[in-house]
């Protein structure tokens, strides 16, 4: 599994750019997709599944260009959009049958697999129920459990944790980690935590291009040796956050306890072991 993206330009108007000039080869694992608000995560995601045309560039899937023949991909391709939405009157059953007849799944396998993700994703008890009475978290699991019915090759998902308690991300990253085996998964968040625990590879966008892509290690070393924290006042925070990246603040006994990155310490500051929270910080505000 090969998927090359190739100088992808999507232009939403005269000056507004969702991705610019974008290149990036992604092979089978898991990849996480990280950057703020407005990065271009969602404008790439949706090329990749083929919901939006780039303006300019390829993209190809195993050497097929996927831009002009997207069948190619859609046959294999599971996809949560950022924004999914739900069939309210349709139970989790019902709508998960209905997407495998979309997607033209079906046979003796369908019931048991459809079973089986609503089992995955902690949905049973409430299957028989209309998703318009789901919480937002369970539908935002129905629509995980729906880009998986295909036993999909490809395995996009634009935000998946959001609305998720801690238990059921831990569940997600558990089913998403058995299922990588031999496909190309792209997650995208802006919550560290939530990818770097599963992805073997990190891609870091802004301002709809690419700062760096690599295995968390490589990422992380990049702020190795910068990564340190101290005590300061309250009086001290304002001046303090102007002149440094703040990666964190905890209270302490009135003073605060900053974890903060720098090219070099100040008095009295600890180093710390880096991690990727804090070189995704380091990265974004410094590109
Ligand atoms: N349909 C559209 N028309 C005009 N501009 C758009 C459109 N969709 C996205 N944009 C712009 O393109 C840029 C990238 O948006 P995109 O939704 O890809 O970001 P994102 O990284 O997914 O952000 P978020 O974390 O908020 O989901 C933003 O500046 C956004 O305003
Ligand atoms: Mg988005």
């Amino acid at each position: 599994m090969k998927l090359e993206i190739q100088n992808i330009s999507k232009k939403y108007n005269k000056e507004k750019y969702g991705l610019k000039d974008f290149s990036m080869t992604i092979e089978k694992g898991i990849l996480g997709l990280l950057g703020p608000n407005g990065a271009g995560k969602s404008t790439l995601l949706k090329m990749i599944a083929t919901v939006s045309k780039p303006s300019n560039g390829t993209i190809l899937l195993n050497k097929n260009n996927i831009t002009k023949d997207a069948n190619y991909i859609r046959k294999q391709l599971g996809f949560l959009p950022q924004d999914f939405g739900v069939y309210p009157n349709l139970n989790a059953y019902e709508f998960l049958e209905y997407m495998a007849a979309m997607k033209g799944v079906g046979g003796k396998n369908l019931q048991p697999r459809i079973t089986q993700l609503l089992e995955g994703l902690n949905l049973i008890d409430a299957a028989k129920k209309p998703i318009g009475s789901y919480s937002g978290g369970m539908k935002q699991r129905v629509g995980i459990a729906q880009a998986l019915i295909n036993s999909p090759k490809i395995l996009i998902f634009d935000e998946p944790t959001v609305g998720l308690d801690p238990e059921e991300r831990v569940r997600f990253r558990n089913l998403i980690s058995d299922l990588a085996n031999n496909c190309i998964v792209i997650l995208s968040s802006h919550i560290v935590s939530d990818i770097d625990t599963i992805a073997d590879q990190v891609a870091i966008l802004k301002n709809g291009s690419l700062i760096v892509k690599g295995h968390q290690e490589n990422i992380i070393r990049k702020v190795q040796d910068k990564v340190y924290e101290t005590k300061i006042t309250k009086e001290d925070y304002t001046a303090f956050k102007n002149s440094h990246i703040i990666v964190s603040t905890t209270r302490k006994n009135g003073d605060l306890i900053v974890r903060y990155i720098s090219e070099k310490p100040d008095n009295n500051a600890i180093k710390q072991q880096a991690n990727l929270e804090d070189a995704y910080l380091y990265l974004t505000k410094t590109n």
